[in-house]
């Protein structure tokens, strides 16, 4: 008899059974399609399809074609595993922990900003291997609406790049080359929505009922459910979520810019096609998705359409798909929602890896205050993840900063968390009195005065100012600022993200403003092209950029013998000393305790004693009493021998 969604669902057994039974059905067509990886998939299939079909129907159990649409999804799994290349099928019978080492290091860059195009990269190589980097994000390089496309973040295309960049077929030969070298290339999963300019969008506007359905086109009163209890992202593009089709005269959901409309998951033919783009881009050679904007894929009215359950059920099902298919891909979240959101993407069979926007922001909130209480509290309660997974700590990207933390552990600091972040906007934008920063407001919100701030690196550090003001010690401060900011993100625990360009301390790029594709869209300052000028000063210490590139190389080549400081747990601890921030890594019968200052004055840590502790960084012994730290100093203490 037939079983319905329910009793499927809420029976493992009878999961495993329908599977089986599917397999058996679909066996010959899926080998013919499948070719010489028949083998293989079977195998997978065997395990996982249970797994698949369980998210699968709970997503689309109530849907009329529900089982049809789970065919045609097996179908592209074997075309897809078909069109695997060797050297990546290979990679899919190992186990996926290479972000687990103390030499795990990864970089994001633009590929036009920071080597013109694709054969410019593959020259670059040697400058990253030479600076330690084995992960490399390549961001946005598909075919995308000019001129202004989100810096990427609207494909019009997955299988084709930007012409300036070289073709998708120079892409994969770069891609397979990064391997060889031993850096693993990640490029973005931009499935939240497609550009306008796509085909299914084009399609969907000339009026095609099947590629409508790929979007959300709405009457007012359909949009007005929504509407009320949304976010806006970027409020000072465009107010609201939804942008009128001009000849529908329908809503459609563009949650971001206008040219970007987000996908419709709730229908099953959706989730195939961009499962199938998916399969497509680690065929390219990817070795981790970015899954971009992952906490919006859901909607439903009522809610504010973020981080809902369905989203997580999506993702879980996104990486069923490749764990058949290409097992060797891993996911990275870019949830850049609350903390106790954030964690909820992070498990072996959802994202692997996620950026860690906690950290980042209250690295940043601990500088402008010179104190740890937030940072430390926060950490406290959301740095522990699934021991498989890492987190991507980061200090800046290509986005901006928003001030993401939890207003509860703010209340109970007795921080008012709005003003709070009314301050860090102000001490960011340099002006509060007295701040060291250059950043510049993004998305000023009129309604709610939210915003958030961008700049690079150097800037936001306080590199810029000093050097307007000529002042060389707050040029000091700005560079044990940035020593500090690495020092942490190298040995907190998971894998350490540079952003090109900040590795050699290069400051905002204004040119932005003049062009009026970009001038809206503030987080252009802080993407920056990076000349062979500029390279070529990393190997001296003449230069401002030589000299915070050399320092973060004895950083990263200290790490990287300590592998402590690569898998193994992490313990925020606590102190005194406001202005001290104190980890313990542990692995095995090796522990290492990090105790960084955050203020520009000498402070001393009550809780550790110096005479038991070899501090990495210094080599050097410490001498007896309470531990001493000088302005921003960072230590990485190994127990001393008895
Ligand atoms: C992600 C990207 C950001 C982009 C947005 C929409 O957050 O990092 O740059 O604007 O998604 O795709
Ligand atoms: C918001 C979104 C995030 C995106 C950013 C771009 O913070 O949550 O996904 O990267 O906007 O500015």
């Amino acid at each position: 008899m037939q079983k319905t969604t329910t009793q499927l669902l809420e029976n493992p057994e009878l999961l495993g059974v329908e599977s089986q039974k599917t397999l058996k059905r679909l066996s010959s067509s899926l080998k013919t399609t499948a070719k010489d990886s028949w083998n293989e998939l079977q195998l997978r299939l065997e395990q996982q399809l249970p797994v698949l079909l369980e998210l699968y129907l709970s997503l689309y159990g109530d849907h009329y074609d529900c089982y049809y649409q789970l065919e045609q999804l097996l179908k592209i799994l074997a075309k897809s595993s078909a069109q695997r290349p060797e050297y990546l099928r290979q990679q899919d019978n190992e186990p996926q922990n290479w972000h687990k080492t103390s030499h795990a290091l990864g970089a994001a860059c633009y590929v036009d900003l920071f080597a013109k195009d694709f054969q410019g990269l593959t020259q670059r190589i040697p400058y990253l291997k030479q600076s330690g980097i084995n992960y490399l994000h390549l961001m946005p390089l598909f075919k995308a609406p000019e001129p202004n496309s989100d810096g990427g973040y609207a494909v019009s295309d997955y299988r084709s790049t930007m012409p300036k960049l070289g073709s998708m077929q120079q892409l994969a030969e770069l891609m397979q080359q990064l391997h060889q070298q031993g850096i693993k290339p990640v490029l973005d999963f931009v499935f939240n929505h497609t550009s306008d300019e796509h085909r299914w969008a084009e399609k969907a506007k000339a009026g095609d009922a099947e590629y409508r359905d790929f979007y959300f086109f709405l009457t007012e009163q359909e949009r007005d459910q929504f509407a009320p209890s949304l976010r806006e992202i970027f409020p000072e593009i465009r107010r609201g979520c939804f942008t009128q089709d001009k000849s529908s005269g329908l809503w459609i959901w563009t949650t971001f810019n206008s040219f970007q409309w987000d996908l419709n998951y709730a229908n099953p033919a959706v989730f195939n096609a961009m499962a199938e783009e998916m399969l497509f881009l680690a065929n390219q050679g990817a070795s981790v998705l970015r899954l971009d904007a992952l906490a919006f894929v859901w909607k439903q009215a009522g809610t504010n359409c973020e981080n809902l359950p369905q989203a997580h059920t999506l993702i879980k099902a996104f990486n069923a798909v490749a764990r058949i298919a290409a097992p060797a891909l891993q996911f990275k979240s870019e949830a850049i929602v609350h903390p106790d959101e954030v964690v909820k993407y992070i498990a072996p069979e959802e994202c692997q890896l996620s950026y860690n926007p906690l950290l980042m922001a209250l690295l940043w909130e601990s500088l402008a205050t010179r104190k740890t209480s937030l940072l430390t509290e926060s950490l406290r309660k959301r740095f522990a993840i699934d021991p498989h997974c890492s987190w991507v700590n980061y200090i800046r990207c290509h986005d901006d900063i928003g001030w993401t933390f939890d207003d509860n552990i703010a209340w109970q600091l007795g921080i008012n968390p709005d003003h709070h972040r009314q301050f860090l906007n102000q001490f960011y934008t340099g002006q509060f009195a007295g701040s060291f920063a250059s950043g510049v407001p993004f998305q000023q919100n009129p309604v709610t005065g939210d915003c958030r701030v961008a700049g690079m690196l150097a800037s936001l550090a306080g590199v810029e100012k000093a050097e307007i003001d000529k002042n060389p010690t707050h040029l000091q401060h700005a560079l044990q600022r940035i020593y500090l900011l690495n020092a942490v993100i190298l040995s907190i625990g998971g894998l350490p993200l540079l952003y090109m360009g900040d590795e050699l301390g290069l400051k905002n790029d204004y040119s932005y403003l003049l062009d009026p594709a970009k001038k809206d869209d503030s987080r252009w300052v802080n993407r920056v092209a990076v000349t062979d000028k500029q390279l070529a000063q990393a190997t001296t210490t003449d230069s401002l950029s030589g000299q915070i590139y050399q320092q973060l190389q004895q950083l990263i080549q200290t790490r990287a013998s300590l592998p402590v400081l690569g898998s193994g747990t992490t313990e925020i601890l606590q102190d005194h000393n406001p202005h001290l921030f104190i980890y313990q890594r542990q692995l095995d019968d090796k522990r290492l305790v990090a105790v960084v200052n955050f203020s520009e004055h000498p402070q001393h840590c009550e809780s550790l004693s110096g005479p038991l502790w070899f501090d990495e960084l210094t080599v050097q012994k410490l001498p007896a009493g309470p531990l001493q730290l000088l302005p921003y100093q960072v230590l990485w203490l190994s127990p001393r021998p008895e």
